[in-house]
Protein backbone atom coordinates (compact mmCIF):
# COMPACT_ATOMS: atom_id res chain seq x y z
CA UNK A 1 0.00 0.00 0.00
CA UNK A 2 1.28 3.84 -0.61
CA UNK A 3 2.79 4.84 3.02
CA UNK A 4 0.68 7.69 2.67
CA UNK A 5 -2.70 5.63 2.73
CA UNK A 6 -1.14 3.41 5.41
CA UNK A 7 -1.04 6.32 7.82
CA UNK A 8 -5.06 6.14 7.49
CA UNK A 9 -4.92 1.92 6.70
CA UNK A 10 -2.48 0.57 7.72
CA UNK A 11 -0.44 -0.39 10.85
CA UNK A 12 1.73 2.43 12.66
CA UNK A 13 4.19 3.00 10.77
CA UNK A 14 7.81 3.40 11.46
CA UNK A 15 8.32 6.95 9.65
CA UNK A 16 5.75 8.88 8.86
CA UNK A 17 4.89 9.93 5.13
CA UNK A 18 5.87 13.38 4.35
CA UNK A 19 4.62 16.03 1.79
CA UNK A 20 4.15 19.94 2.17
CA UNK A 21 1.49 22.33 1.65
CA UNK A 22 1.93 24.32 -1.06
CA UNK A 23 4.83 21.82 -2.20
CA UNK A 24 4.33 23.00 -5.63
CA UNK A 25 5.53 26.99 -5.70
CA UNK A 26 8.08 29.63 -6.62
CA UNK A 27 10.54 28.38 -4.08
CA UNK A 28 10.99 25.84 -7.04
CA UNK A 29 13.22 27.11 -10.07
CA UNK A 30 11.66 25.14 -12.10
CA UNK A 31 8.09 26.01 -10.98
CA UNK A 32 8.87 29.63 -11.45
CA UNK A 33 10.28 28.93 -15.22
CA UNK A 34 6.36 27.39 -16.43
CA UNK A 35 4.84 29.90 -13.85
CA UNK A 36 6.70 32.75 -16.61
CA UNK A 37 4.79 30.90 -19.59
CA UNK A 38 1.08 31.57 -18.44
CA UNK A 39 -0.84 34.55 -19.06
CA UNK A 40 -2.31 34.62 -15.28
CA UNK A 41 -2.41 32.00 -12.35
CA UNK A 42 -5.91 31.08 -12.84
CA UNK A 43 -5.12 30.65 -16.23
CA UNK A 44 -2.13 28.49 -15.14
CA UNK A 45 -4.60 26.61 -13.15
CA UNK A 46 -6.92 25.99 -15.62
CA UNK A 47 -4.18 24.50 -18.09
CA UNK A 48 -3.72 20.69 -17.32
CA UNK A 49 -0.45 20.42 -18.94
CA UNK A 50 0.71 22.86 -17.13
CA UNK A 51 -0.96 22.06 -13.87
CA UNK A 52 -0.20 18.19 -14.60
CA UNK A 53 3.58 19.86 -14.67
CA UNK A 54 3.59 21.61 -11.86
CA UNK A 55 1.99 18.87 -9.55
CA UNK A 56 5.25 17.00 -10.47
CA UNK A 57 7.91 19.43 -10.34
CA UNK A 58 8.25 18.08 -6.21
CA UNK A 59 7.96 14.55 -6.80
CA UNK A 60 10.06 14.63 -8.98
CA UNK A 61 12.58 16.44 -7.11
CA UNK A 62 11.78 15.55 -3.41
CA UNK A 63 9.92 11.73 -3.63
CA UNK A 64 7.60 12.88 -1.21
CA UNK A 65 4.53 10.31 -0.60
CA UNK A 66 2.14 12.53 -2.19
CA UNK A 67 1.40 14.71 -4.48
CA UNK A 68 -1.69 17.58 -4.23
CA UNK A 69 -2.61 18.84 -7.41
CA UNK A 70 -2.19 22.20 -8.16
CA UNK A 71 -4.87 24.74 -8.18
CA UNK A 72 -6.29 27.12 -5.77
CA UNK A 73 -8.80 27.08 -3.18
CA UNK A 74 -10.32 30.34 -5.13
CA UNK A 75 -11.72 27.89 -8.40
CA UNK A 76 -14.96 27.93 -6.01
CA UNK A 77 -15.97 31.36 -6.12
CA UNK A 78 -14.80 31.17 -9.54
CA UNK A 79 -17.13 28.66 -10.58
CA UNK A 80 -19.87 30.16 -8.48
CA UNK A 81 -19.92 33.05 -10.98
CA UNK A 82 -17.78 35.64 -9.17
CA UNK A 83 -14.61 37.46 -10.74
CA UNK A 84 -11.28 36.06 -9.41
CA UNK A 85 -8.09 37.57 -10.37
CA UNK A 86 -4.72 37.31 -9.32
CA UNK A 87 -2.63 40.91 -8.54
CA UNK A 88 1.36 40.23 -9.32
CA UNK A 89 3.18 40.81 -6.12
CA UNK A 90 -0.67 41.64 -4.19
CA UNK A 91 -2.75 38.50 -4.46
CA UNK A 92 -5.72 37.53 -5.49
CA UNK A 93 -8.83 39.85 -5.99
CA UNK A 94 -12.29 39.20 -6.32
CA UNK A 95 -15.55 41.29 -6.92
CA UNK A 96 -16.38 42.06 -3.14
CA UNK A 97 -19.86 40.97 -2.01
CA UNK A 98 -20.36 43.54 0.46
CA UNK A 99 -24.18 43.29 0.61
CA UNK A 100 -26.90 40.22 0.95
CA UNK A 101 -27.70 41.43 -2.59
CA UNK A 102 -24.85 41.19 -3.89
CA UNK A 103 -24.52 37.49 -2.96
CA UNK A 104 -27.63 36.57 -4.31
CA UNK A 105 -26.66 37.61 -7.63
CA UNK A 106 -23.50 34.40 -7.65
CA UNK A 107 -25.21 31.07 -8.75
CA UNK A 108 -26.55 28.44 -5.82
CA UNK A 109 -24.55 25.60 -7.55
CA UNK A 110 -20.73 25.34 -8.99
CA UNK A 111 -20.13 25.11 -13.01
CA UNK A 112 -18.35 22.10 -13.20
CA UNK A 113 -18.09 22.41 -17.01
CA UNK A 114 -15.19 25.07 -15.28
CA UNK A 115 -13.55 23.07 -13.45
CA UNK A 116 -13.40 20.77 -15.72
CA UNK A 117 -9.63 21.27 -16.23
CA UNK A 118 -8.81 20.64 -12.96
CA UNK A 119 -10.24 17.07 -13.25
CA UNK A 120 -8.46 16.79 -16.33
CA UNK A 121 -5.50 17.50 -14.80
CA UNK A 122 -5.88 15.26 -11.53
CA UNK A 123 -6.51 11.94 -14.14
CA UNK A 124 -3.12 13.31 -16.15
CA UNK A 125 -0.83 13.26 -12.66
CA UNK A 126 -2.30 10.20 -11.79
CA UNK A 127 -1.56 8.21 -14.84
CA UNK A 128 2.19 9.83 -14.75
CA UNK A 129 2.53 9.49 -10.49
CA UNK A 130 5.13 6.58 -9.38
CA UNK A 131 2.93 3.76 -7.95
CA UNK A 132 4.06 4.48 -4.48
CA UNK A 133 2.99 7.88 -4.61
CA UNK A 134 -0.48 8.87 -3.73
CA UNK A 135 -2.76 11.94 -4.93
CA UNK A 136 -4.59 14.85 -2.70
CA UNK A 137 -7.30 16.91 -3.72
CA UNK A 138 -8.50 19.45 -2.08
CA UNK A 139 -10.90 22.67 -1.74
CA UNK A 140 -11.02 25.62 0.70
CA UNK A 141 -13.63 25.40 3.50
CA UNK A 142 -16.91 27.63 3.17
CA UNK A 143 -15.70 29.72 6.32
CA UNK A 144 -11.85 31.09 4.15
CA UNK A 145 -13.31 30.85 1.07
CA UNK A 146 -16.28 33.40 2.33
CA UNK A 147 -13.72 35.53 3.67
CA UNK A 148 -12.35 36.39 0.40
CA UNK A 149 -15.80 36.39 -1.43
CA UNK A 150 -16.96 39.04 1.07
CA UNK A 151 -13.86 41.35 1.39
CA UNK A 152 -12.80 40.77 -2.31
CA UNK A 153 -9.31 40.44 -1.36
CA UNK A 154 -6.74 38.70 2.07
CA UNK A 155 -7.18 41.06 4.90
CA UNK A 156 -5.10 40.36 8.39
CA UNK A 157 -8.24 39.59 10.32
CA UNK A 158 -10.94 38.84 7.64
CA UNK A 159 -12.93 41.45 9.73
CA UNK A 160 -14.99 41.88 6.30
CA UNK A 161 -16.37 38.97 6.95
CA UNK A 162 -16.67 38.51 10.31
CA UNK A 163 -18.47 41.89 10.38
CA UNK A 164 -20.95 40.28 7.74
CA UNK A 165 -21.56 37.52 9.53
CA UNK A 166 -23.05 39.30 12.50
CA UNK A 167 -25.04 41.82 10.50
CA UNK A 168 -26.61 39.47 8.11
CA UNK A 169 -27.12 36.20 10.25
CA UNK A 170 -29.55 34.58 7.16
CA UNK A 171 -27.72 35.85 4.22
CA UNK A 172 -24.15 35.00 5.57
CA UNK A 173 -25.91 31.25 6.49
CA UNK A 174 -27.36 30.59 2.76
CA UNK A 175 -23.64 31.69 1.61
CA UNK A 176 -22.25 28.81 3.98
CA UNK A 177 -24.88 26.27 2.70
CA UNK A 178 -24.06 27.24 -0.53
CA UNK A 179 -20.41 26.55 0.12
CA UNK A 180 -20.70 23.34 1.77
CA UNK A 181 -22.63 21.98 -1.51
CA UNK A 182 -19.89 23.36 -3.47
CA UNK A 183 -17.08 21.68 -1.75
CA UNK A 184 -18.57 18.31 -1.79
CA UNK A 185 -19.17 18.41 -5.55
CA UNK A 186 -15.84 19.54 -6.24
CA UNK A 187 -14.44 16.85 -3.80
CA UNK A 188 -16.01 13.94 -5.15
CA UNK A 189 -15.79 14.95 -8.65
CA UNK A 190 -12.09 15.39 -7.60
CA UNK A 191 -11.69 11.88 -6.27
CA UNK A 192 -13.68 10.51 -9.15
CA UNK A 193 -10.80 11.99 -11.47
CA UNK A 194 -8.15 9.86 -9.34
CA UNK A 195 -7.78 11.60 -6.09
CA UNK A 196 -7.04 9.19 -3.28
CA UNK A 197 -7.62 11.69 -0.53
CA UNK A 198 -8.77 15.46 0.33
CA UNK A 199 -7.51 18.40 2.19
CA UNK A 200 -9.97 21.51 3.62
CA UNK A 201 -8.16 24.16 3.65
CA UNK A 202 -9.73 25.98 6.52
CA UNK A 203 -6.86 28.90 6.34
CA UNK A 204 -8.73 31.52 8.75
CA UNK A 205 -10.39 29.32 11.24
CA UNK A 206 -8.21 30.70 13.56
CA UNK A 207 -9.97 34.32 13.89
CA UNK A 208 -13.55 33.06 15.23
CA UNK A 209 -15.31 33.27 18.38
CA UNK A 210 -16.04 29.86 20.04
CA UNK A 211 -19.70 30.16 18.52
CA UNK A 212 -19.06 31.38 15.39
CA UNK A 213 -16.14 28.58 15.04
CA UNK A 214 -18.56 26.07 15.57
CA UNK A 215 -21.44 27.28 13.25
CA UNK A 216 -19.04 28.92 10.28
CA UNK A 217 -16.02 26.17 10.34
CA UNK A 218 -17.04 23.35 12.81
CA UNK A 219 -20.28 22.14 11.28
CA UNK A 220 -19.77 23.15 7.78
CA UNK A 221 -16.58 20.17 7.79
CA UNK A 222 -18.80 17.71 9.61
CA UNK A 223 -21.30 18.27 6.28
CA UNK A 224 -18.77 18.04 4.03
CA UNK A 225 -16.88 15.06 5.28
CA UNK A 226 -20.28 13.42 5.84
CA UNK A 227 -21.32 14.11 2.00
CA UNK A 228 -18.01 12.74 0.69
CA UNK A 229 -18.05 9.61 3.09
CA UNK A 230 -21.65 8.76 1.69
CA UNK A 231 -20.36 8.71 -1.66
CA UNK A 232 -16.55 7.34 -1.43
CA UNK A 233 -16.49 6.10 2.43
CA UNK A 234 -12.96 4.70 1.95
CA UNK A 235 -11.35 7.79 0.74
CA UNK A 236 -9.41 9.71 3.59
CA UNK A 237 -10.47 13.48 4.64
CA UNK A 238 -7.91 15.79 5.86
CA UNK A 239 -9.37 18.91 7.64
CA UNK A 240 -7.44 21.80 8.38
CA UNK A 241 -8.74 24.40 10.74
CA UNK A 242 -6.01 26.43 10.73
CA UNK A 243 -5.14 28.07 14.37
CA UNK A 244 -8.45 26.78 15.79
CA UNK A 245 -9.41 27.73 19.50
CA UNK A 246 -8.73 24.57 21.20
CA UNK A 247 -10.91 21.73 21.40
CA UNK A 248 -9.47 18.84 19.02
CA UNK A 249 -10.97 16.40 20.62
CA UNK A 250 -14.95 17.79 20.04
CA UNK A 251 -14.32 18.72 16.60
CA UNK A 252 -13.01 15.61 15.52
CA UNK A 253 -15.79 13.68 17.29
CA UNK A 254 -18.13 16.25 15.50
CA UNK A 255 -16.63 16.26 12.03
CA UNK A 256 -15.46 12.54 11.70
CA UNK A 257 -12.57 13.84 9.69
CA UNK A 258 -9.87 11.23 9.03
CA UNK A 259 -7.02 13.52 9.89
CA UNK A 260 -6.66 16.78 11.42
CA UNK A 261 -4.09 19.07 10.60
CA UNK A 262 -2.00 20.86 12.89
CA UNK A 263 -1.00 24.53 12.31
CA UNK A 264 2.40 25.47 13.73
CA UNK A 265 0.69 27.45 17.14
CA UNK A 266 -0.50 23.70 18.05
CA UNK A 267 0.74 22.07 20.76
CA UNK A 268 1.44 18.92 19.06
CA UNK A 269 1.41 16.74 22.26
CA UNK A 270 -1.64 17.84 24.03
CA UNK A 271 -3.24 18.04 20.62
CA UNK A 272 -1.81 13.98 20.05
CA UNK A 273 -3.28 13.26 23.43
CA UNK A 274 -6.89 14.79 22.88
CA UNK A 275 -7.24 12.71 19.56
CA UNK A 276 -8.01 8.98 19.34
CA UNK A 277 -5.98 6.90 18.29
CA UNK A 278 -6.94 5.87 15.25
CA UNK A 279 -7.59 9.86 13.88
CA UNK A 280 -4.42 10.83 11.80
CA UNK A 281 -2.52 13.76 12.72
CA UNK A 282 -0.34 16.04 10.04
CA UNK A 283 1.88 19.40 9.92
CA UNK A 284 2.98 21.49 12.78
CA UNK A 285 6.29 22.05 11.58
CA UNK A 286 7.33 26.17 11.32
CA UNK A 287 7.76 26.75 7.68
CA UNK A 288 10.32 29.73 8.99
CA UNK A 289 12.32 27.36 10.63
CA UNK A 290 12.69 25.49 7.09
CA UNK A 291 13.36 28.47 5.61
CA UNK A 292 15.77 29.19 8.89
CA UNK A 293 17.44 25.88 8.42
CA UNK A 294 20.76 24.66 10.72
CA UNK A 295 20.49 23.12 14.08
CA UNK A 296 17.14 24.80 14.69
CA UNK A 297 15.52 22.59 12.03
CA UNK A 298 17.17 19.55 12.99
CA UNK A 299 15.69 20.24 17.00
CA UNK A 300 12.42 21.06 15.48
CA UNK A 301 12.39 17.62 13.09
CA UNK A 302 13.28 16.16 15.86
CA UNK A 303 10.67 17.28 18.14
CA UNK A 304 7.54 16.49 15.97
CA UNK A 305 9.05 13.08 15.28
CA UNK A 306 9.79 11.62 18.74
CA UNK A 307 6.12 13.62 19.89
CA UNK A 308 4.69 11.60 17.19
CA UNK A 309 6.46 8.09 17.17
CA UNK A 310 4.05 5.22 17.12
CA UNK A 311 0.85 7.33 16.89
CA UNK A 312 -0.77 8.17 13.10
CA UNK A 313 1.49 11.27 12.09
CA UNK A 314 1.88 12.73 8.48
CA UNK A 315 4.95 14.73 8.32
CA UNK A 316 4.18 18.48 6.86
CA UNK A 317 4.01 22.01 7.64
CA UNK A 318 2.19 24.08 9.71
CA UNK A 319 1.23 26.23 7.05
CA UNK A 320 2.51 26.10 3.38
CA UNK A 321 5.94 26.65 2.27
CA UNK A 322 7.87 30.03 2.11
CA UNK A 323 8.75 31.04 -1.47
CA UNK A 324 11.94 32.12 0.24
CA UNK A 325 12.69 28.36 1.53
CA UNK A 326 16.29 27.03 0.39
CA UNK A 327 16.14 24.06 -1.27
CA UNK A 328 18.75 22.33 0.36
CA UNK A 329 16.83 22.92 3.95
CA UNK A 330 13.89 20.65 2.19
CA UNK A 331 16.45 18.15 1.63
CA UNK A 332 18.06 18.12 4.98
CA UNK A 333 14.37 17.82 6.30
CA UNK A 334 13.60 15.09 4.65
CA UNK A 335 16.94 12.73 5.27
CA UNK A 336 16.16 13.44 8.77
CA UNK A 337 12.40 12.33 8.11
CA UNK A 338 13.41 9.43 6.41
CA UNK A 339 16.09 8.60 8.52
O1 LIG B 1 -0.11 22.93 -2.13
C1 LIG B 1 0.10 22.92 -3.36
O2 LIG B 1 1.24 22.79 -3.86
C2 LIG B 1 -1.11 22.92 -4.29
C3 LIG B 1 -1.51 24.17 -4.77
C4 LIG B 1 -2.15 25.24 -3.88
C5 LIG B 1 -2.07 26.62 -4.21
N1 LIG B 1 -2.87 27.30 -3.36
C6 LIG B 1 -1.27 27.17 -5.30
C7 LIG B 1 -0.93 28.61 -5.28
C8 LIG B 1 -2.99 25.13 -2.75
C9 LIG B 1 -3.36 23.90 -1.94
C10 LIG B 1 -3.43 26.46 -2.44
C11 LIG B 1 -4.37 26.74 -1.35
C12 LIG B 1 -4.71 28.14 -1.04
N2 LIG B 1 -4.85 29.19 -1.90
C13 LIG B 1 -5.06 28.59 0.26
C14 LIG B 1 -5.16 27.73 1.48
C15 LIG B 1 -3.85 27.39 2.07
C16 LIG B 1 -3.11 28.55 2.71
O3 LIG B 1 -1.97 28.80 2.24
O4 LIG B 1 -3.65 29.17 3.61
C17 LIG B 1 -5.36 29.97 0.16
C18 LIG B 1 -5.75 30.89 1.30
C19 LIG B 1 -5.24 30.32 -1.22
C20 LIG B 1 -5.52 31.64 -1.84
C21 LIG B 1 -4.32 32.20 -2.47
N3 LIG B 1 -3.75 31.70 -3.63
C22 LIG B 1 -3.57 33.31 -2.07
C23 LIG B 1 -3.86 34.15 -0.84
C24 LIG B 1 -2.54 33.47 -3.00
C25 LIG B 1 -1.56 34.61 -3.08
C26 LIG B 1 -0.54 34.55 -2.02
C27 LIG B 1 0.75 34.08 -2.58
O5 LIG B 1 1.35 33.16 -1.99
O6 LIG B 1 1.16 34.66 -3.60
C28 LIG B 1 -2.64 32.43 -3.94
C29 LIG B 1 -1.74 32.19 -5.12
C30 LIG B 1 -1.13 30.85 -5.21
N4 LIG B 1 -1.79 29.66 -5.07
C31 LIG B 1 0.23 30.58 -5.55
C32 LIG B 1 0.37 29.17 -5.61
C33 LIG B 1 1.59 28.38 -5.97
C34 LIG B 1 1.30 31.62 -5.86
C35 LIG B 1 0.95 32.38 -7.10
C36 LIG B 1 1.99 32.38 -8.19
O7 LIG B 1 2.70 31.39 -8.43
O8 LIG B 1 2.06 33.41 -8.89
Amino acid sequence: MKPFLEAFRGPVAQRPPIWLMRQAGRYLPEYREIRASARSFLDFCYTPELAVEATLQPIRRFGFDAAIIFSDILVIPDALGQQVRFVEGEGPRLDACETPEHLSRLSRRIDLAKLQPVYEALRGVRAALPPETALIGFCGAPWTLATYMIAGKGTPDQAPARDFAYRHRAAFGNLIDTLVEACITHLCAQIEAGAEAVQIFDSWAGVLPEGEFRRYCEEPAARIVAGVNARFPAVPVIAFPRAMPGGFSAFSLHTKADAIGLDTSCRLEAARAALDDGIVTQGNLDPLVLVAGGEALDEAVDHILATTRGTRHVFNLGHGILPHTPIAHVERMLKKVRG
